[in-house]
């Protein structure tokens, strides 16, 4: 354990030394040292692990160290990467997101500890859950403020990714001191099973160890073995080499070189243990190796039982070389009584090197159905949603992620059948992803920042029975299909007004109104401009005579008519929102050569009357001027409509004299629904 401040060299030279003398190469090691400060990289010079901050593994939470009292020099014996913590206050489930460098089906081993050390000044234990992806691991309770707990979980990647959550259910703010993963080699700790089960480690001892802390610095996959003796066992060891070629479980050295049995001439080593539940299922891993070289009248042989029934034997340690046996049907009741006796032909007593007791844990519950959950993280990433959702969509079954519902079926991974995105900021187009989610029956995308047509794929969405996609700027009309089911009352449809119709019988409608209002408001614009543009030059002419030639510039060659698709290049898919508001929204972007822009996307409430609209954006470019000169362009391709600026992070008073003639004309317009523009602010 640390004791003491190792300068960075001595730490690698540690670890180096380390390294070379037990051959350790940590490949595939993942060992994170959670709530330690970013990038903070550390070479614990006992076991020469390298423990990293866990700032690649999660993006939620908050870094505490715990309280001196519990810490360094107070504690010399605490291990490095428990003296800081990752505690998450916020959300129900918080996940730890690895990936296994030997992806699925692979073994491996998870570690996880805990040591409270009164990090947040509150003096009051927590209690929370440990979940494995959608699985209980284990929860979490302590003793006492120093109690280091640690759970240790053995099981097979059924995935590419692993994760390990924590679950807050109510009693306390859950958090985490360290977690590592170890990747094991396939053919061990196997058990007589079918099903997918894993192993939670209940205890592993190294038996007959008299000295030191017990975690082993050449045990290939860093298991850590507890020193067990019995005041009625006396220790047997060996300096020698003992083979472990061929024993998958490669208990490490110093493990196997020692061994106790009975002191006083009994024939017998006995084991017995508690189950806090009488349904846990037990395996037993018993390592042996003969650590006495044997005289040739001299002879250790033994029989293993559990509560009186044999388990196995009669069995011969052999001299130097690692063996273990286990069991392959489970132990289950309350009181355990694992006997090794000598046999009666024998004349030596029994030996026992280590042991390693663990807890089966089904791991019945199923992930969400594979397509659903990648098109919901397809989701998540493009419209960066920030609601927590984090680990499984669906499962475990309390924490699903928010805005989610999903139908559990015994034995069939869970479906989303329902997804709430409802005023959460989406913008740009709604993705093809959606039309993924093929047993969803409820879809609520209103008040958004949508873009883009009603797609036609969610026609495919045969068992929707609710589509909300009110509040959005969407183009063109609600598929024909769609229409069609919510005709039959098989559908509850809630869309805009613009995206009920039919795409002619829209066009009719809009031919009445707007010419009027649109002239009138060309001339309006045309006024309020001309005011600004005069009042503006006559206040320059006062400042700065000298400066303002009193003459309107031409357009600038790049003020000009840009496409849909520049202007989803110009604003890189609609990425950045700057203002939004009843009138539509305005985007950042930027142009080739690097100016920055503001982007006024027209809501669809003001979509009619495209040539009104060009009309107006001639108008603002002849009303151009130096002093208003922000107006960049247009974008009116029939469907789309955008105005582009000249963005100002602060604004500045041109710019705030052109988003105000913006606002004027789209106040005057409201009373008779046809929106222009609005303010950024
Ligand atoms: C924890 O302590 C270390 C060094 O003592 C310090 O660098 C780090 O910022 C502390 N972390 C927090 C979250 O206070
Ligand atoms: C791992 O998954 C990939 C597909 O994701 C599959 O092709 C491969 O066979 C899997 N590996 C094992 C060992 O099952
Ligand atoms: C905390 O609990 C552990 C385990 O029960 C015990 O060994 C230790 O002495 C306790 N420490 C304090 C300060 O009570
Ligand atoms: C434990 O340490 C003592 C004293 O250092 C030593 O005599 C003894 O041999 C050690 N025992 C083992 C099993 O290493
Ligand atoms: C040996 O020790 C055990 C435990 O201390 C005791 O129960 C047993 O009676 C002893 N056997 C003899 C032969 O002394
Ligand atoms: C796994 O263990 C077996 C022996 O049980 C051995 O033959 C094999 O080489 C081991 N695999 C690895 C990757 O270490
Ligand atoms: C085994 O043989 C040795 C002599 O080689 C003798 O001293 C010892 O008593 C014998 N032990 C037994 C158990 O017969
Ligand atoms: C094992 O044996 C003990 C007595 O030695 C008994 O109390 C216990 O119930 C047995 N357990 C099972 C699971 O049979
Ligand atoms: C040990 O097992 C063997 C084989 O099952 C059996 O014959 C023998 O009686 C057992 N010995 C004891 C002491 O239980
Ligand atoms: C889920 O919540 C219900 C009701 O609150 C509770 O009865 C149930 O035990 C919880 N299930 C899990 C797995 O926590
Ligand atoms: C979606 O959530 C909002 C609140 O965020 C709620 O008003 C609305 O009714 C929900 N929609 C559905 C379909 O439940
Ligand atoms: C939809 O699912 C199919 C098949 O699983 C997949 O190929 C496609 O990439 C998915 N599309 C999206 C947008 O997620």
């Amino acid at each position: 354990m640390l004791v003491g401040y190792f300068p960075p060299l001595l730490l690698s030279l540690a670890a180096l030394v380390l390294v070379l003398v037990h051959g350790q190469l940590q490949t595939g090691f993942i060992s994170i040292d959670c709530g330690s400060p970013e990038n903070f990289n550390f070479l614990d010079p006992d076991t020469g692990i390298s423990y990293a901050s866990d700032g690649a593994y999660i993006n939620t939470g908050i870094n505490s160290n715990i309280s001196s009292e519990y810490a360094y020099p107070n504690n010399p014996n605490l291990p490095y990467p428990l003296s800081d913590l990752r505690s998450f206050p916020n959300g129900d489930k918080n996940c730890y997101t690895l990936t296994p460098a030997a992806a699925n089906c692979s073994l491996y081993l998870l570690r996880a500890s805990f040591l409270y050390g009164n990090y947040d000044g509150e003096n009051t234990l927590p209690e929370f859950d440990l979940y494995l992806g959608v699985n209980l691991w284990s929860s979490v309770k302590f003793r006492n403020a120093s109690d280091v707990v640690t759970t240790e979980i053995i099981g097979t990647a059924v995935t590419d990714t692993i994760s390990v959550c924590l679950v807050n259910k109510g009693t306390g703010i859950p958090f985490i001191s360290a977690l590592e993963l170890r990747p094991l080699n396939n053919s061990i700790y196997g058990t007589a099973l079918g099903k997918p089960v894993s192993l939670v480690l209940f205890e592993r001892f190294d038996v007959g160890y008299a000295n030191g802390t017990g975690r082993y610095k050449d045990d290939i996959y860093d298991r850590i073995w507890s020193p067990y003796n019995s005041p009625s066992w006396n220790v047997v060891s060996t300096s020698l080499e003992i083979n472990s070629n061929g024993n998958g479980y490669r208990a490490p050295l110093e493990v196997m070189r020692t061994a106790a049995m009975p002191s006083n001439g009994s024939n017998r080593l006995e084991l017995l243990w508690t189950a806090d539940d009488d349904d846990t299922e037990f395996y037993v891993y018993m390592h042996f190796a003969e650590v006495q070289r044997l005289e040739k009248n001299q002879t250790r042989k033994f029989n293993v039982s559990w509560n009186g029934s044999m388990m196995f034997g009669p069995f011969v340690p052999r001299h130097l070389y690692a063996a273990t046996i286990s069991n392959s049907e489970a132990f289950t009741g309350k009181e355990h009584r694992i006997s090794i006796h000598q046999t009666d032909d024998a004349n030596l007593p029994p030996i026992l090197n280590a042991i390693g007791i663990y807890m089966a844990k089904q791991l019945d519950e199923l992930p969400t159905f594979s397509e659903d959950a990648a098109a919901v993280l397809n989701v998540r990433t493009t419209y960066q949603v920030h609601k927590g959702w984090v680990g499984d969509p669906c499962g475990p079954k309390n924490y699903t992620w928010e805005g989610l519902e999903c139908n559990y079926d015994v034995s069939l991974p869970p479906r989303i059948v329902s997804l709430n995105l409802s005023s959460s900021g989406l913008s740009g187009m709604i993705s093809a992803s959606f039309g993924n989610l093929s047993s969803m029956q409820s879809l609520d995308l209103s008040n958004n920042h949508l873009t883009g047509p009603v797609p036609e794929f969610l026609e495919e969405l045969k068992s929707l029975k609710f589509l909300n996609l009110e509040g959005n700027q969407l183009l063109g009309s609600v598929p024909k299909e769609l229409r069609d089911r919510s005709k039959a009352g098989l559908l509850t449809l809630r869309v805009d007004e613009q995206n009920l119709c039919s795409s002619g019988s829209c066009k009719k409608k809009k031919n009445v109104v707007v010419p009027v209002v649109a002239s009138v408001l060309s001339a309006f614009v045309l006024s309020v401009a001309l005011i600004l543009l005069w009042r503006l030059r006559r206040k320059r002419r006062q400042a700065e005579a000298d400066v303002f030639d009193g003459e309107g510039r031409p357009l600038p060659s790049k003020n000009r008519q840009f496409t849909y698709a520049e202007v989803l290049n110009i604003t890189s898919n609609f990425q950045d929102v700057i203002g939004k508001g009843g009138f539509g929204t305005v985007y950042l972007g930027k142009l080739k050569d690097g100016t920055q822009v503001a982007v006024k996307m027209l809501s669809t409430s003001s979509k009619q009357g495209s040539r009104e609209f060009q009309a107006e954006a001639e108008l603002l470019m002849r009303v151009h001027h130096r002093n208003l000169a922000s107006f960049v362009g247009y974008c009116d391709d029939g469907s789309n409509m955008a105005l582009i600026y000249e963005y100002m992070a602060n604004g500045n008073l041109k710019d705030y004299l052109s988003w105000h003639i913006l606002r004027v004309s789209a106040r005057t317009s409201r009373t008779k629904s046809r929106a222009v523009l609005m303010h950024p602010h």
